[in-house]
């Protein structure tokens, strides 16, 4: 939610997520929809589904096509789990889109700044600070029945190691819960 607000994600716009299958891009499908977005998730084969089933309207399998041959442009790119490349998505934003990169390291930080300077598009990145009033927000919203958690898997604080390995894989669904 900090990200879509931050590139004041509105009704109607169209917004490519790259880790749609993720837990920031599970997350952001559904914001995305819920704010009014027509949302595209980006994701593996057998993800396709499931993110299909979280109101993405439309689904690209990374693993066999390109999105930016499919000549779509969209108002946000949000890239949750740091595979993108700036440039292929900056061909793929409108005039006046926003690039949103929640994964960001120092040096890219400083590519985004150049790039944004250079290309006159918009490119966010950062740390989100929790807030209480987004916490209880996203609660509602869970409630409602319009934000569901995706959980993965389950592990005892005893097997923290082994769910530590399997989120380091990179291809978790959702979360991964540990149970204290
Ligand atoms: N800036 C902040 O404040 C902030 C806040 C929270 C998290 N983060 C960062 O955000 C990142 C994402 O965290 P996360 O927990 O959401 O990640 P995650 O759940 O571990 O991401 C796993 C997902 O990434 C997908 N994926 C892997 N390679 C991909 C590719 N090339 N293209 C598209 N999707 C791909 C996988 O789908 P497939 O299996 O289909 O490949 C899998 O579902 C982390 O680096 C975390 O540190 C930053």
């Amino acid at each position: 939610m900090h990200f879509l607000k931050k590139a004041n994600i509105k009704s109607g716009q169209k917004v490519l997520i790259f880790g749609a299958s993720g837990s920031v891009g599970t997350s952001a499908v559904q914001l995305a929809r819920y704010f009014g977005a027509e949302v595209t998730g980006l994701c593996s084969t057998s993800n396709l589904d499931l993110v299909k089933s979280l109101g993405a309207i439309k689904v690209i399998d990374y693993t066999k096509e390109d999105f930016s041959n499919h000549s779509e442009y969209y108002d946000i790119i949000f890239d949750t789990v740091g595979k993108s490349s700036i440039s292929g998505c900056l061909k793929s934003l409108k005039k006046e889109g926003i690039y949103l990169h929640s994964v960001v390291t120092p040096a890219l930080s400083i590519r985004m700044r150049l790039t944004s300077i250079m290309t006159g598009k918009v490119l966010l990145g950062g740390t989100l600070t929790p807030k209480a009033e987004d916490l209880i927000y996203l609660k509602e919203l869970v409630e409602k029945g319009e934000l569901k958690p995706i959980i993965d898997r389950r592990y005892p604080l005893e097997q923290i190691v082994e769910a530590h390995k399997y989120v380091d894989k990179g291809h978790k669904n959702g979360d991964v819960v540990i149970i204290v």
